[in-house]
C-alpha cells in the first residue's frame, strides 16, 4: 500500500511540477522583474553622484569615472559649492560612495547610460519655491553656502532610501536583495549624516529668508509627501509626529513610522517627486527628459 502511495505521489508530482512552472513562471519572471527594479534606482544614484561630486569638487562623473556615464549627456548646472572643509570632506565621501553604487548596480545588471540631469541652482530654487508656495527672494542657491547645500542635499538621499525600502519586498533573487540591502544601508547613513548636521543648527535662520533650517526641512518633507501623493512618508526635523519615536521624544532627527521603521515609496511616487510636478508621466525637475529604464519609460510611453 505504502509503496503504491509513494508511486502515485511521485507520478502526480512529476505531472504537477512542470505544470506549476508554466502556470507560475517565478523562475523565468523573477530575474526580469528584479532587473527592472534594480535598474530604476540608477536614476537616483546618477543624480546623487553628480550633485555630490560637483558640490564637493566642481567636476562630475565625466572627470572621475567617465565609463560609468556610458556616454549619457553631461548634467546641467552643477557647480562647486561654497563649503567649509568639514562639509566638503563629508560630501566628497558621499560622492565617491555614489560612484561605487553605480558600479555595483551596473556589475549586477546591464543598466543604462546617465540620463540628462538638471542640477542647476534654478532647479533647486524651483523646489524651494514649491515647498514654500511662493517665490523666495533672492532665489534659493544650493551652492551658495554650507546650510543651503545641506538643505539641497536633504532633498535627495531620503528619496533614494524610501525607494530601496519600497523595492526590497518585491525582489526575488538573493543577489538582488543583498545588493539593495547594501545600497539601503549606506543611503540611510548619508541621510542620517545630513539630517544630524542640519539638526545641530535647526534653529538657525537661513540667510536671507528669515526662516529657520527646521522650517525648511519641514516644508521640503511636506512637499515630497504632496508630490508623492500616497500618504505620510516624510518627516521634517521639526515635525513632532504623534507616532514616533514612541511619541515620547520631541525631535525628528531621523524619519520613521510609528514603530520607527523606514517608509517605503514606489517608483511612481519617486518619479512624481523627482520630476517635481507630482506626475510620473510628465518629466521635469531633476530629469528634464525623464528617467531611464523600463519602469520609468513605461509611464512616459503613456503620453502621446
Ligand atoms: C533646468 O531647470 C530650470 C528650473 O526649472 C529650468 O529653468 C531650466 O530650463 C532647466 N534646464 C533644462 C535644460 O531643462
Amino acid at each position: 500500500m505504502v509503496s503504491i502511495h509513494v508511486i502515485v505521489t511521485f507520478l502526480v508530482l512529476s505531472i504537477l511540477v512542470p505544470r506549476s512552472y508554466s502556470f507560475n513562471p517565478i523562475v523565468s519572471l523573477s530575474p526580469k522583474s528584479d532587473v527592472d527594479l534594480l535598474e530604476f534606482p540608477l536614476n537616483l544614484e546618477y543624480l546623487e553622484a553628480e550633485f555630490f561630486l560637483y558640490g564637493a569638487s566642481g567636476c562630475g562623473l565625466d572627470a572621475v569615472d567617465p565609463e560609468l556615464a556610458q556616454g549619457g549627456p553631461p548634467p546641467i548646472g552643477g557647480k562647486k559649492a561654497n563649503l567649509d572643509a568639514f562639509t566638503r570632506d563629508v560630501i566628497l565621501q558621499f560622492a565617491y560612495q555614489e560612484v561605487g553604487h553605480l558600479r555595483a548596480i551596473k556589475r549586477t545588471i546591464k543598466g543604462f547610460p546617465r540620463p540628462l540631469l538638471n542640477i542647476s541652482k534654478e532647479a533647486f530654487a524651483e523646489i524651494m519655491d514649491n515647498a514654500f508656495g511662493e517665490s523666495l527672494h533672492p532665489p534659493f542657491d544650493p551652492y551658495a553656502n554650507v546650510i543651503n547645500y545641506l538643505l539641497a542635499s536633504y532633498v535627495i538621499p531620503y528619496v533614494g532610501l524610501t525607494g530601496y525600502v519600497g523595492t526590497n519586498p518585491q525582489l526575488q533573487n538573493p543577489t538582488s536583495k543583498k545588493l539593495v540591502a547594501g545600497l539601503l544601508g549606506v543611503e540611510s547613513g548619508q541621510d542620517a549624516v545630513i539630517r544630524a548636521m542640519l539638526y545641530d543648527c535647526r534653529n538657525e535662520q537661513v540667510h536671507p529668508y528669515g526662516v529657520s533650517v527646521e522650517t525648511f526641512t519641514n516644508r521640503i518633507s511636506i512637499l515630497r509627501d504632496k508630490l508623492g501623493n500616497n500618504g505620510m512618508k516624510d518627516v521634517g526635523l521639526g515635525m513632532r509626529m504623534l507616532e514616533g519615536p514612541e511619541g515620547r521624544a520631541l525631535g525628528s532627527v531621523l524619519a520613521g513610522d510609528k514603530d520607527s521603521l523606514a517608509y517605503g515609496r514606489t517608483p511612481q511616487e519617486i518619479l512624481r517627486i523627482v520630476y517635481g510636478g507630482g506626475d510620473e508621466c510628465v518629466p521635469g525637475g531633476f530629469f528634464p527628459r525623464g528617467a531611464h529604464g523600463r519602469i520609468a519609460k513605461s509611464y512616459l510611453d503613456t503620453i502621446i
